[in-house]
């Protein structure tokens, strides 16, 4: 494996790795600690069916169930669909439900933080890509949080904050959760700071999920999550990704923001496909 790095605090390109292929777990530890390292990871010009996606993506841990899922078998319900696209072809009108429910990734978050079990890290393959627009803009979590001054990092180090869907969701639109989703994901509580296990190092754990902190008033809360969030995507944490398609890019979900950013769905399509994998081993350590 080649490892270039793309920014001066994160993200790298991968290259020498066919991701369709068996994979022995002597490389498994080498993408691991280049995603430890780097945070995010850019495998391109990769050729991958759904099934090949799961069978990589499984390789580092259990995969969730998507919400937009792709289709009904094991390997299409394990890969949420973003697409532009009608089963027929056509492009789907912008104000579709599928459209809008997407659109709430625009906003700077990380996967899964509103889920009973978070996630390790998500990994998404272009299928199609529209000729401009459509990029996704990663944070350094981990960048930000080290720079943080010893205050803040008191401030947030003992910190927790709620987390839902239906109020990042409710930003966009009313009403775009049905009510047995909205049950199936109550709000729940996570830190604010996370340490990678395998590194020890330490990242702001935050989204726009985040609606409220512990021992804060409502308002002081909403604040301190908005200021967070700002300095976490300042430029210098910032790495835009172009996408091409096979691009495979794989991040960790506990030290990066991401958001997708718009292109002109009424006339071009975007395909991108996602797999996400479960932090099982933070899980554990809740359990325990
Ligand atoms: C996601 C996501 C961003 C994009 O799949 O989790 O936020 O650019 N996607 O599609
Ligand atoms: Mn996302």
């Amino acid at each position: 494996m080649k490892i270039t790095p793309l920014h001066s605090r994160f993200a790298a390109c991968v290259q020498g790795i066919d991701c369709s292929a068996q994979l022995a777990s002597p490389a498994v530890s080498e993408v691991l600690a280049a995603l430890d390292q780097h945070s995010v990871l850019i495998f391109p010009q990769q050729d991958l069916t759904p099934a090949d996606q799961v069978r990589f993506s499984s390789y580092f841990g259990p995969l969730e169930q998507a919400i937009t899922r792709m289709g009904d078998d094991d390997v299409a319900r394990q890969i949420a669909l973003l697409s532009n696209v009608n089963d027929d072809g056509t492009l789907r009108s912008i104000s579709d439900r599928k459209m809008l429910f997407h659109r709430g990734n625009e906003m700077w978050h990380t996967d899964s933080t509103y889920k009973p079990q978070t996630a390790l890290a998500s990994l998404l393959y272009a299928v199609e890509v529209p000729p401009s627009g459509g990029q996704t803009h990663f944070a350094s979590t981990r960048a930000a949080y080290a720079d943080l001054d010893d205050e803040r990092k008191a401030l947030v180090d003992e910190g927790f904050a709620t987390h839902s869907l239906a109020y990042s969701r409710a930003k966009v639109a009313q009403d775009l959760m049905s009510d047995e989703l909205k049950k199936s994901l109550p709000p729940v509580e996570r830190p604010l700071v996370r340490s990678n296990p395998a590194t020890g190092d330490r990242s702001l754990y935050i989204a726009s999920h985040a609606f409220a902190v512990r021992g804060m008033n409502e308002q002081a809360g909403l604040s301190l999550i908005s200021q967070l969030l700002d300095w976490c995507t300042r430029e210098e944490y910032v790495y835009r990704h172009d996408w091409q398609v096979g691009d495979l890019v794989m991040w960790d979900n506990r030290s990066t923001l991401h958001r997708a950013t718009p292109f002109d769905a009424a006339t071009h399509r975007r395909v991108m496909r996602r797999s996400t994998v479960i932090d099982a081993q933070y899980m554990a350590s809740l359990a325990a």
